[in-house]
């Protein structure tokens, strides 16, 4: 992890550890700004990681946050991030989220999901007597995203509105003095790896804009959301900007709409890694099991949507760079479920109690997603960089896994 040894890091903290490297989402982000003319608004979903140390990382280049929970507004402000610019998007927002959203001098939008959210908005922003600024999260009907559980943007999503209700709420929006509409947002679904279905989505969008003058009038924004792939594995690519950008701007063109984007595992997947040692190494059934500390309630991403992600002894060997090696070995953790892996039918260098491994492309929805099951305490994580490593959050006390029980 940039100038530092990954054993000497497990070794130091202990595992499960959490790593994120700070010179690899600079550049991640990078590659993003850098590819466009123009560099977009990048909204950082705090859902990915919602790490402090990292948002003040983001929050520090510039970045604004992507929320979806009256938490994640709460996280940022104590992350002393409370200046930061946010768009606050998700199919059941509260009243008294929709309430402290619109309260916070830094909102860009809100995400409209549907036609009784519309009214519910206006009717907190009647209360607190504020004009609020919106952009519908439109349907496309488009197909896009890894699985099944991580595609937004089907006919039959519980999110956006579909195009024929998004007309609807532009008419009521344009006789409330409460409402505001400034833009248009899609997400497609996560794990995207073409720029296509992006292209599609705006498209789409821009025809049904370009059949009414409402659909246009006062649109500041484009929200194209976020999705964009990182390789989990060997072989695979990362999404390509750099094919994206010109083909987005293009499709702009001279409209006037400014560019948002949501990426969350673009900028921080890659960036993290999960550090974890071998328990003990078991052979049963004609199979290996290398039975190592970090468990699905610290990585949920493998038992949750059966995905992929590269496995390897932090010391030797190098990890191959063109394919994922299969073999009858699986590394598994010590909670009691069958469905608690990080990772089935591998093949990986020979490996004993006390060797460590990491968990590539585990920097988002690895630790934001984790639990205590098990009665298993969060894991440490740390940010490094350069040469420096700093404990950006320490293993939870035991006291945590029972902190505010009564008992009678
Ligand atoms: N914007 C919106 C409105 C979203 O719903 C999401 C993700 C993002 C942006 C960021 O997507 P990203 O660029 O990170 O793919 N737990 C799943 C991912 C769920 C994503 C939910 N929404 C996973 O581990 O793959």
């Amino acid at each position: 992890m940039e100038g530092l040894a990954a054993a000497e890091l497990a070794q130091r903290f202990g595992t499960p550890l959490y790593v994120y490297s700070a010179g690899a989402l600079r550049e991640a982000l990078e590659r993003i700004r850098g590819a466009f003319r123009e560099s977009p608004e990048i909204y950082f979903p705090v859902k990915a990681n919602g790490l402090g140390a990292i948002l003040r990382l983001l929050a520090s280049d510039g970045c604004g946050f992507d929320v979806v929970s009256g938490g994640e507004l709460k996280r940022i402000q104590a992350a002393g991030l409370a200046g930061s610019r946010v768009v606050f998007a998700g199919v059941g927002k509260e009243a008294w989220e929709i309430e402290e959203a619109l309260s916070r001098h830094a909102l860009s939008f809100i995400n409209v999901e549907s036609l009784p959210e519309l009214e519910e908005i206006e009717a907190v922003a009647g209360r607190l007597g504020v004009e609020a600024p919106l952009a519908l999260r439109l349907n496309p009907d488009i197909q896009a995203g890894g699985h099944p559980y991580l595609a937004t943007s089907r006919k039959r999503s519980k999110f956006g509105l579909p195009l024929d209700q998004a007309a609807v709420a532009l008419e009521r929006a344009a006789r409330s003095k409460w409402l505001r509409v400034i833009g248009y947002h899609v997400h497609l679904g996560s794990l995207v790896s073409e720029p296509g279905p992006y292209l599609a989505a705006l498209e789409r969008v821009q025809e049904w804009a370009g059949e009414d003058t409402l659909r246009q009038e006062g649109i500041e924004y484009y929200d194209a959301g976020g999705g964009y792939a990182v390789p989990l594995v060997p072989g695979e690519e990362s999404f390509s900007f750099s094919r994206l950008a010109p083909a987005l701007e293009g499709l702009l063109g001279d409209a006037g709409w400014k560019l948002a984007l949501e990426p969350g595992r673009f900028l921080v997947g890659g960036a993290g890694i999960l550090l974890t040692k071998v328990i003990r190494v078991k052979a049963a059934g004609g199979r290996k099991f290398v039975v190592v500390d970090a468990a699905m309630n610290d990585f949920l991403r493998p038992s949750l949507y059966k995905a992929e992600h590269m496995v390897w002894p932090v010391e030797g060997e190098p990890p191959p760079g063109d394919s994922l090696p299969r073999g009858d070995t699986d590394i598994v953790g010590p909670v009691c479920e069958s469905g608690d892996f990080l990772a089935l039918n591998r093949d990986i260098p020979p490996v004993e109690r006390g060797d460590f491994l990491a968990l590539f492309a585990a920097g988002a929805y690895g630790d934001s997603m984790a639990s205590r099951y098990n009665s298993r305490r969060l894991a440490a994580q740390v940010v490094v960089d350069g040469s420096e490593a700093f404990l950006a959050r320490p293993r939870e006390p035991f006291q945590e896994l029972w902190k505010g029980e009564v008992w009678t």
